[in-house]
């Protein structure tokens, strides 16, 4: 059968699609890029913001219209609408054959197998039902372990991924943190943290399937904790654990040798993967973002010197409402405390706007806050009240939507200001670039736009021949810091040539979220 499988939100998503990519095509599966040539039809699906959802709904009801015309189509809503929508979805959009929450993925070819018998069968509309994430069968559901097989049965075949040079691994499932605008705990369950031996297996094995960048994955990867012995094991392995909750982190509690933390998994990573050129991680929860963390980058050369840390907010009353647990001094105290270890680091966030109850003041606290510190980018968002969330039942959603447009483009302008000054900074110097991407800028040729100088080729329009010219090329990439930097190249050929390679650059020139640079050097390292 030929499966679609597009793929809405983060990180965590994109790991799913890819893992339920991989066993659909070990199960006979033919993936295909339109939804138009599918007979099954799947959308990865994010509630972290209702316009996520909208357009994925607006996807759903498309089907909805080809199902109705006649065609005979499986439409599966996975991921965090499913968990959160659940049976509503399913009655507002009866098209929907298969509903299946982040936690239920590994059933999935159950799920497709039973809708397709249904219809076989002719028998009434086969509705495959799955998700259920709830908090109090987490532990259970940790030791039961179907996930963890669906991150161990991981295809390591370099076609499964579309850069095959880079690659994510997964660390930990779920919060525990409950901030109060946020969805994730509850489509995506309690903290769940995965054996150690398990990730440093996956990040041999993807190296060894030609990966030099992976990426670790967890909501707040900081918080990983792994206490060996402790844990139900199945089949003789040890099994993903619930993580210990926040007390963990505080004073006093040291870990013990049994533990695993989150500094004592980089390091092994480091140590037991020396092919792994290039290991980073998202996202960095602020709080408890310990010293023993930052002493392991600063001594491990291959760890990248990049965190994504979202301060969500400038002002002590917003961030308690959210219950983020640090206050804007804590904050600046951390970013201190990570510059001073690692001077060349490169720090990024998430901030929200128009929080309920968030004034002009409040957001004068966070402008300020963009000003004082080295962001090289923020993604902004405005608030939106998520059904579920603490906030909407607690905080009315109270400033108006044109007040959070405007507070979000004042925001982004001021960050412009921000990551201009910390990409310029970079002006002179040398930096590693992991080439990912090729650009063509269509008769960008101009001098001064870092555009290589251009050709000319014929064109003619309306039957009157017009000197067009030829598009220029950049090969584009990442430093360890994750500032993209853009370099010309001659033709496609020669854009292309440094892609999955880390070549040496040098920056000639900045804009507000572009380094240019030139001499591409040999592949490092
Ligand atoms: N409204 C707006 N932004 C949100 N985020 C999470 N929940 C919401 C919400 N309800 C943002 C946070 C988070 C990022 C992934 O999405 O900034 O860090
Ligand atoms: Fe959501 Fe907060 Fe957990 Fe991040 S830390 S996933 S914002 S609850």
């Amino acid at each position: 059968m030929r499966v679609y499988l597009e793929t809405f939100g983060c990180q965590m998503n994109e790991l799913d699609s890819e893992l339920v990519r991989g066993q659909l095509v070990s199960l006979g599966y033919q993936m295909v890029d339109h939804d138009a040539d599918a007979q099954v039809v799947l959308y990865n699906t994010c509630s972290v913001r209702e316009l996520a959802e909208q357009k994925a709904l607006s996807r759903v009801g498309m089907i909805g219209v080809r199902k109705r015309e006649g065609e005979r189509l499986i439409l599966g809503v996975l991921g965090c609408m499913a968990e959160r929508d659940g049976v509503d979805m399913l009655r507002r959009h009866p098209q929907v054959d298969i509903l299946c929450g982040p936690a239920e993925l590994d059933k999935l070819p159950q799920l497709i197998d039973n809708v397709r018998r249904a219809q076989e069968s002719e028998r009434v509309r086969g509705v495959a039902l799955a998700g259920n994430s709830s908090r109090r069968t987490a532990t259970l559901s940790a030791a039961e372990d179907g996930l963890e097989m669906l991150d161990l049965s991981r295809a390591f075949d370099p076609g499964a991924r579309e850069q095959p040079w880079s690659a994510y691994v997964r660390i930990t499932r779920g919060c525990n943190k409950f901030c109060t605008y946020c969805v994730v705990p509850y489509t995506r369950g309690a903290e769940v943290h995965r054996p150690p031996d398990h990730i440093v297996d996956e990040c041999k094995r993807l190296v060894d399937a030609g990966a030099v960048e992976i990426t670790l994955l967890g909501q707040t990867v900081n918080h990983y904790r792994y206490t060996h012995g402790t844990s139900v094991t199945v089949g003789g392995r040890e099994a993903a654990q619930v993580g210990p909750g926040l007390k963990a982190f505080r004073d006093g509690a040291a870990p013990t040798a049994r533990t695993t933390t989150f500094a004592d998994l980089l390091r092994r990573i480091h140590e037991e993967v020396p092919g792994l050129l290039r290991l980073r991680f998202v996202t960095s929860y602020p709080r408890d973002f310990g010293v023993d963390v930052l002493a392991v980058m600063r001594d491990s050369p291959r760890i990248c010197r990049y965190l994504h840390a979202p301060a969500q907010s400038g002002s002590d009353t917003v961030l308690a409402r959210m219950n983020r647990g640090y206050t804007v001094a804590e904050y600046e105290e951390f970013v201190a405390r990570t510059f001073e270890a690692l001077p060349d680091a490169t720090l990024a966030g998430d901030i929200i706007v128009g929080f309920p109850g968030e004034t002009d003041a409040d957001f004068e606290a966070t402008c300020s806050l963009v000003r004082r510190l080295p962001f090289k980018n923020n993604f902004i968002f405005k608030y939106s009240p998520r059904p579920g969330t603490v906030a909407i039942d607690r905080f009315p959603d109270d400033v108006p939507d044109e007040v959070k447009r405007w507070r979000n483009n004042t925001l982004l302008a001021l960050q412009g200001e921000t990551s201009a000054r910390v990409h310029a900074a970079w002006v002179g110097r040398q930096v590693p670039v992991l080439f990912d991407a090729v650009r063509a800028r269509e008769g960008a040729a101009r001098a001064g736009q870092g555009g290589a100088a251009g050709g000319a080729v014929p064109m003619s329009v309306g039957g009157r021949s017009l000197e067009a010219p030829a598009p220029t090329w950049q090969a584009v990439g990442r430093t360890p810091g994750d500032l993209i930097v853009a370099v010309p190249a001659e033709s496609e050929a020669a854009a292309r040539a440094p892609l999955g390679s880390i070549r040496r650059v040098q920056v000639d020139r900045a804009q507000a979220l572009l380094l240019l640079g030139s001499q591409i050097g040999p592949v490092l390292p």
